[in-house]
């Protein structure tokens, strides 16, 4: 074993730090084992010395000052896991310049920054790791950066946030609605703690920007993607997903256009067919479907969120650093400038699930088809219930492949109709294979 304990300031100690610190403690003796070190947590930055904790703070380690952390010489490697953006920012950028390794869960971090603190982690020879900042246990950056490393990756698709597949699974099979659905999650730790970011799409979008960046070599910028989120996902198109034959899913796609040298980079509730894998990923799960030129389809899934599951990927970042440290590894980010342009939205092409409703007299549906087949736009199949109400009719359409942009252009338009009543609802239909 080597002579030399690997020191560790962890910054943060709220679920997920509490249990990097729980867990250490209780596999010290394997880890010991395995990485020949012994990894300890020296000091500890909270924001708060008062707050109740359900793992007790070492009262002796303790601070409320992050520079404490930074400027301590004694220690290695900072573990940040305070979150948002700014300070967090100012945390790794001086852990890195006063010769520290980082591991980070934060994915708002890199996913806005992250270009510059790669620059700032080169310069100064010291490494980032982040593997818990997308899909929480799943050993996903690794597995693009080492495992797959021979592969052009040529898509991503997954489901990349817990707390949506939880309330879109609790409102498909129990039948709450949104509201519930939600606060459910939050009472299970799912959510951020505050869980606009993971409803709204953005929390995924994040991830899928640091996937779709370390796939191909390059920064997406984040104003580059779509990202729409589960808000407006309700029963009623949930029961005609069903009846169609699908599940509606927050999906997160990542794909290389050869033809264009473009990735498309978006993140949108969509229909999944039943028999597909990804439906049957229920609950808190996340799953990421990842496509290289020679390994072919490969599938990832495991718990996306929680402390224990998080956890471990941060542990695992901080036994890779102890090696890392030891000899002299890179940033944790090779960019290499074979693909870099995002594709618009616009531009992106895939079947769709739209309903509208429309008065029900004769000639609606022949106005509908048309609008759609000026646009180029073909139908696939259309359902009207019979037991609707007298003056008005949901319609169903299934929408052939067709780019996004004429999609919504004919939406908009049927909308503008004299005979629609509310703004119609559309999502897209993932055919993933
Ligand atoms: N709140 C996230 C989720 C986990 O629900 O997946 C951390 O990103």
């Amino acid at each position: 074993m080597s002579a030399s304990p690997l020191k560790i300031g962890l910054a943060g100690f709220g679920n997920v730090g509490a249990g990097v610190y729980k867990n250490i403690e209780k596999n010290r003796h394997l880890l010991r084992e395995r990485t020949g070190r012994d990894l300890i947590v020296t000091r500890i930055a909270v924001k708060d010395l008062e707050k109740a904790r359900p793992i007790e703070l070492p009262a002796d380690i303790v601070t409320t000052d992050l520079d404490a952390l930074t400027s301590d010489k004694e220690i290695d490697l900072i573990v940040e896991l305070i979150g948002g953006i700014d300070r967090a920012f100012e945390l790794v950028k001086t852990s890195l310049e006063n010769g520290k390794a980082v591991v980070t869960g934060n994915k708002a971090l890199l996913a806005e920054r992250g270009q510059e603190l790669f620059a700032i982690a080169e310069k100064h020879g010291k490494p980032i790791y982040y593997e818990a900042a997308v899909a929480g246990g799943i050993p996903i950056i690794k597995t693009v950066q080492e495992s797959l490393i021979g592969n052009h990756i040529q898509s991503v698709a997954g489901i990349i946030n817990g707390t949506c597949n939880y309330i879109l699974t609790r409102m498909s099979e129990a039948g709450l609605d949104y509201k519930e659905a939600l606060g459910e999650a939050q009472a299970l730790g799912y959510a951020e703690a505050d869980p606009t970011l993971d409803v709204n799409g953005w929390d995924a979008a994040h991830k899928a920007i640091i996937l779709a960046s370390l796939s191909y070599g390059c920064w997406v910028p984040c104003d580059q993607i779509h990202v729409e989120g589960i808000e407006n996902v309700n029963a009623t198109d949930i029961g005609f997903a069903e009846k169609l034959g699908y599940v509606i899913k927050l999906l997160g796609i990542i794909q290389l256009h050869e033809e264009t040298g473009s990735i498309e980079v978006r993140v949108q509730p969509s229909l999944v067919a039943k028999d597909h894998i990804l439906a049957s990923v229920k609950g808190v799960f996340n799953a990421i479907l990842v496509q290289g030129d020679i390994v072919g389809e490969t599938l990832f899934y495991g718990s996306g969120a929680g402390q224990d599951p998080t956890s471990s990927s941060v542990i695992a970042d901080i036994a890779d650093a102890s090696y890392a440290l030891e000899t002299s590894g890179g940033s944790g980010f090779v960019t290499h400038g074979l693909y870099g342009k995002p594709m618009p939205i616009e531009e992106t092409v895939s079947k769709y699930y739209l309903r509208v409703e429309a008065e029900d007299r004769p000639g609606v549906l022949a106005r509908i088809a048309t609008v759609l087949g000026s646009h180029d736009i073909g139908i696939l199949s259309v359902i009207q219930p019979e037991d609707h109400d007298e003056e008005y009719a949901p319609i169903v359409l299934m929408l052939h492949f067709a780019p996004f942009g004429k999609v919504r252009e004919a939406i908009n338009q049927i909308n503008a109709m004299d005979c629609i009543r509310d703004e119609p609802i559309f999502f897209r239909v993932e055919d993933l294979g």
